[in-house]
Parts: C-alpha cells; sequence; structure tokens
C-alpha cells in the first residue's frame, strides 16, 4: 500500500492535503520520498521563518534536550526566563509573557486575560468585538472569535459574549460598543481572510476608542509577528502598541510555541491558579526560539525582508499584463495576490508539478509566506515556476 492509501486509511480527513509525502527539507526546499524538490512558498504556513530545518535551531534543541526536557511550570528554567526578556526588551518593556503551545491556545488565553483585567476591577465587562473574515483558530473561544461563519457551521453554538464589526470601519466598531465591551480584538493583516491590510488610521481611531473607555487592544499577530513584516511585531508599522498580543506559528522555527504579551497592567490581573498549561515555554522549544528570535530581530534581517517584500511585489506586479491578477496585497514577506481566473486552485496543483509549494486562501488569493531568509536566487526562481505554472492554467 502507497504512503497515500495508508494515509486515507488512517488519518482523519480534516485537511484538503496535496498527495505528496514530504520527508526531508533543509532552507527553503522540501523533498518527497521519490526524491522531487519543492520550492516551499508556505513556509508551513509562516512557521518556517528560518526555512526548513534551521541550523540554529537543531545546534539549539541537540544541547538542551540533553540538559532538561521537560519541567512542571511549578519551576522557573533559564531558557523561559530569557526568552521571555527578550520578548519584553523588543515589546519595549513594562510587559510580561505566557508561553503556550499554539496560536489557538495563545488566544483563548487572551479572550480569558481580558475578561479577568475587568472582573478585576469589579466590572462586568465580557464582550469581545472582533473582525468580520477574521480567523484566530479552531478551539471554541479562538473559532467563537473567529468572523467567518463557514468555520461555525455544525460546531454551534458559539460561546457568547462576540461581536463583530467590519475591517477599517470604525463606524461598525461604535455600533457594536456596549458597557460590557472589554476587548477589541484583530489581525493588523488579515491572514486567512485574504491579506486584508488596516489601516493605519483605523487603528489609530481604535486605539483611542479603547483609551478612552477602558477597553483592551488585542492584535493577533500570530501569522504577523515575529518578523513577517519585515518588523519584528507588525504592530510597530502602525506606531502602536496594544494591550494584549498574541504569538504562535514563526517564533520557535517550526516546533510548536505559542506567547501572550500584555502589558504589565493588564498582566497582573493573573493570579496563580488563574491560567496554566502542561508544556507552554518548555526548555527545548525556549531554547530554539532564542535562537530565532536573536536572529530575526536583527535591524538587517529585517530590512531585507521588507527589501525582498517589494521585490517580490514588483516582479508580481509585471506579470500583471500578461495574467489575470487583481490587487496584491500585504506587507514584507506576507504577500497575497488576486487571481481571476476561473480555477485558482489549479495554480496549487499545477505549482506542485513544477515543484513549488503554494497556498491560496479565501477562495482566489494566492498567499506568499515564503521562508524570511529566502534569498532573492530562490525568489527568481519562484518567479520562473509561477510564469510557468500560470501558462499551464490560463492556455
Ligand atoms: C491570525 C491567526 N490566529 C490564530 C491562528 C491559529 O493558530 P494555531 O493553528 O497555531 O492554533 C492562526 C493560524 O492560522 C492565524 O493565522
Amino acid at each position: 500500500m502507497s504512503y497515500i492509501e495508508r494515509a486515507k486509511n488512517s488519518i482523519m480527513n480534516t485537511y484538503k492535503r496535496n498527495e505528496v509525502v514530504l520527508v526531508n527539507g533543509k532552507g527553503s526546499y522540501v523533498f518527497d520520498e521519490k526524491g522531487n524538490k519543492y520550492l516551499d512558498f508556505t513556509g508551513g504556513i509562516a512557521v518556517c521563518s528560518l526555512g526548513h530545518c534551521p541550523d540554529e535551531v537543531i545546534e539549539a534543541v541537540e544541547i538542551q534536550i540533553k540538559k532538561l526536557i521537560h519541567t512542571s511550570n511549578l519551576y522557573f528554567t533559564i531558557p523561559q526566563i530569557e526568552l521571555a526578556e527578550r520578548l519584553v526588551k523588543l515589546s519595549g518593556g513594562n510587559v510580561k509573557v505566557f508561553f503556550c503551545n499554539s496560536g489557538a491556545e495563545a488566544n483563548e488565553g487572551a479572550i480569558k486575560l481580558a475578561r479577568k483585567y475587568h472582573r478585576k476591577k469589579g466590572k462586568d465587562r465580557y464582550e469581545i468585538i472582533t473582525f468580520l473574515n477574521s480567523f484566530h483558530g479552531r478551539t471554541y473561544g479562538s473559532l467563537s472569535a473567529t468572523g467567518q461563519t463557514k468555520f461555525h457551521k455544525d460546531f454551534e453554538p458559539m460561546l457568547p459574549g462576540f461581536k463583530f464589526a467590519q475591517l477599517n470601519n470604525i463606524e461598525s466598531v461604535k455600533s457594536q460598543l456596549t458597557p460590557n465591551t472589554a476587548g477589541i480584538m484583530l489581525e493588523l493583516i488579515q491572514g486567512e481572510g485574504g491579506i486584508n491590510v488596516c489601516s493605519e488610521d483605523f487603528i489609530r481611531e481604535l486605539k483611542n476608542i479603547c483609551d478612552q473607555n477602558d477597553i483592551l487592544l488585542i492584535f493577533d499577530e500570530i501569522q504577523t509577528g515575529i518578523g513577517r513584516t519585515g518588523r519584528f511585531f507588525c504592530f510597530e508599522h502602525f506606531g502602536i502598541k496594544p494591550h494584549i498580543f498574541t504569538l504562535a506559528k514563526g517564533i520557535a522555527g517550526g516546533l510548536p510555541m505559542g506567547a501572550i504579551i500584555a502589558v504589565d497592567k493588564v498582566a497582573e490581573s493573573l493570579e496563580p491558579g488563574t491560567h496554566a498549561t502542561t508544556f507552554g515555554g518548555g526548555p527545548v522549544i525556549c531554547s530554539a526560539a532564542i535562537r530565532v528570535v536573536d536572529k530575526i530581530s536583527e535591524e538587517v534581517f529585517l530590512k531585507e525582508v521588507r527589501e525582498k517584500g517589494v521585490y517580490i511585489e514588483e516582479g508580481i506586479r509585471k506579470m500583471k499584463d500578461k495574467y489575470p491578477l487583481g490587487e496584491i496585497r500585504g506587507i514584507g514577506l506576507l504577500r497575497g495576490v488576486e487571481l481571476q481566473m476561473d480555477e485558482p486552485a489549479k495554480v496549487v496543483e499545477l505549482g506542485l508539478k513544477n515543484g513549488l509549494l503554494l497556498n491560496i486562501t479565501a477562495g482566489n488569493i494566492l498567499r506568499l509566506l515564503p521562508p524570511l531568509n529566502i534569498k532573492r536566487e530562490e525568489i527568481d526562481e519562484f518567479f520562473e515556476k509561477l510564469v510557468h505554472t500560470f501558462d499551464g492554467v490560463i492556455k
């Protein structure tokens, strides 16, 4: 029996998987069991921030795994302290970190924290305003926060206390405010929803609303954070620091980790026993994340991410004369290209045959998330393969 048949017999059918079995990877490339090579422009959906099997991560894991693999969070470990210190510094100080294991888990914690902050002040404020087309995860809290009914279908009832507004429409936010509003939660660039970028004015106005009403501003930086947009945190582009933000995906170079970061006055509302996770912030994963964070936070690295993002945007723009492409959106190496062809899914299918891993989200948005350390010549190879793929789809 082939691996694909064995997989179909044994693994739940929850993903529209490509029929490929990957066995190893290095840098921007992965290889399947038959030896075929693919240039990975999905980056594990923003996870493989330093490419596949980065030397830094391997080295850090090899060293730490021989020292201490796990200890309960009833004790401190040096890697956890050192990672937290770095994140505090990169956040501009006066914040605290909580480590967990995934994006959904980080958002769950952020929602709990927002409610707890108000309860601690004796206020029964529990409503969270989120946005249409957002994506915050698949657990009940994060799913309830997600503003796309297609993900809710057949899993209802969703949790109470979530209200949805339109992105970049401040009046729509105001219409959802009530005396019970605890927080406003959003992605600065909606990833899964189609690479929809928030306007600076909108974020500034949200911040004003939050400041005037003691509402917590919560950014989901799970896809946009850790250098993806060419700043360590995406909020730096906007010059606005939220009260709470969440991280996951690229933080540990492919290993599972999530984090909640909150300003001190909010963070201190959680006391011992109010929130916890068994595996969060384990020493092995924290050692890996330290190396990833150190690399990505270098200004020269971030500058290159911004430049490569522009290079990709310009390269795609040149293709617009020949192929039915609409808007090109995004910042840094989080880019979306609107495919105006009849069967956009064919681009992924044919890309695979041409040795290129691609992802489509929101129906027809080609989402580009290459490793942040991708090389220029690899981007040129991507252009060639993409043109070849478009030619095959459009012929
Ligand atoms: C913005 C955003 N939030 C939350 C999540 C959920 O993260 P995870 O799949 O690690 O639970 C994702 C995953 O795609 C995401 O893009």
